[in-house]
């Protein structure tokens, strides 16, 4: 074996090696190459494997050049890798480029029904004086929305409540009048203090928001559909003053602190006293709705001791509020759905 000729075919091998690694395009061609090189098929692996038998004053010779070629082509081949990571990356960022200076697909902000508001800050102020909320059925039956409220059946007072009476195809006709069936839509949200009342023990401070019925034809002030709020209050001593007060409280909070109520005597039959509450609102006074005591016989219906425990009650129109508040004249723009009405409200 001749070490000069040996040495210079191994510097022949690296700087072909070199080349090609060099005209690689891609990380594939590289790795191709590297086999072709260092592969056990390949001339170097041959030169290595013949060392052990070369001469002794060859093998060191030898030894050193292929250590030197070793040394090199892998230099070599981690620099031509180096730069084809590089440029692989640099392609897929460019071809997965996102141009965030495109307008983005807008969504139409939705905005709440202004009963809905008015019912979500009425909540609000109540929340802050410790109440909870409290919900029935849309569909009750006699004795929730009239007879628990002391109401009996032919109660004149009935006559007040244009009620709806739902045929289920049970026994409809009662009394031998058909339009006193048992099932009703809820002419008020009064039966709710009902059944918080038999499902929780007082003490009691809730507000049951909700939507109401009554066989109304539909005019500019009038739709057979429509929302309260009712608020109840079951505490022991409690007086017409703290009603008083809860309801002026609550005025000012959401009218301002010059808001003003007004409490004149009225009449219902689960209350007593009873009042009907107005609040001076922009020059002028605006009925909100009832209030009042509850009545002895009330908390009897539903089992309650009228010697231990005392409440009030207030039941406000939400749409008539509204109304007032934001100046819409013809309650039917509420249920009309027409963008245009919609969008106003913030
Ligand atoms: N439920 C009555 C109505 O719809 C309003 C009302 C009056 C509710 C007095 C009350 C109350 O809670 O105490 O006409």
């Amino acid at each position: 074996m001749n070490a000069q000729q040996v040495t210079e075919e191994i510097a022949e091998i690296a700087a072909r090696a070199e080349k090609h690694a060099d005209a690689s395009e891609t990380l594939d061609a590289l790795r191709a190459v590297q086999g072709e090189v260092f592969g056990r098929k390949s001339r170097l692996s041959e030169i290595k494997k013949s060392l052990g038998s070369a001469p002794g004053d060859v093998k060191p010779v030898l030894g050193k050049a292929i250590g030197a070629a070793n040394k090199r082509l892998n230099s070599i081949f981690a620099h031509r890798k180096a730069e084809l990571e590089e440029q692989a990356e640099t392609e897929m960022l460019e071809a997965e480029r996102v141009d965030f200076s495109l307008p983005g697909r807008r969504h139409q902000r939705g905005r709440r029904h202004p009963v809905t508001r008015v019912i979500d800050e009425f909540c609000e102020i109540f929340f802050g004086m410790g109440y909870t909320i409290a919900e029935g059925p849309e569909v009750e039956t006699d004795f929730y929305n009239f007879g628990a409220l002391n109401m009996p059946k032919n109660h004149p007072a009935r006559s007040d409540y244009d009620t709806l009476y739902v045929d289920h195809g049970g026994a409809a006709v009662d009394h031998g009048v058909a339009r006193e069936s048992e099932v009703l839509l809820r002419t008020h949200t009064s039966p709710v203090q009902i059944r918080v009342m038999e499902s929780l023990p007082p003490p009691l401070y809730i507000l049951a928001p909700g939507r109401c019925f009554r066989q109304d034809t539909v005019d500019a002030t009038h739709f057979p559909t429509f929302h309260q709020i009712e608020g109840l209050a079951v505490d022991r001593g409690l007086t017409f003053g703290d009603l008083a007060g809860t309801l002026e409280q609550f005025t000012r909070q959401f009218l301002g602190a010059s808001a003003k109520i007004r409490l004149r005597p009225d009449f219902f039959p689960f209350t007593e006293p009873s009042a009907e509450l107005a609040t001076w609102w922009e020059g002028r006074w605006l009925e909100l709705g009832g209030c009042g005591m509850v009545d002895p016989a009330v908390f009897e219906a539903v089992g309650l001791d009228p010697e231990e425990w005392q409440g009030f009650a207030f039941g406000i129109g939400v749409e008539r509020f509204a109304m007032t508040r934001y100046g819409i004249d013809d309650i039917r723009h509420f249920y009309r759905n027409d963008l245009r009405f919609l969008e106003q409200f913030l």
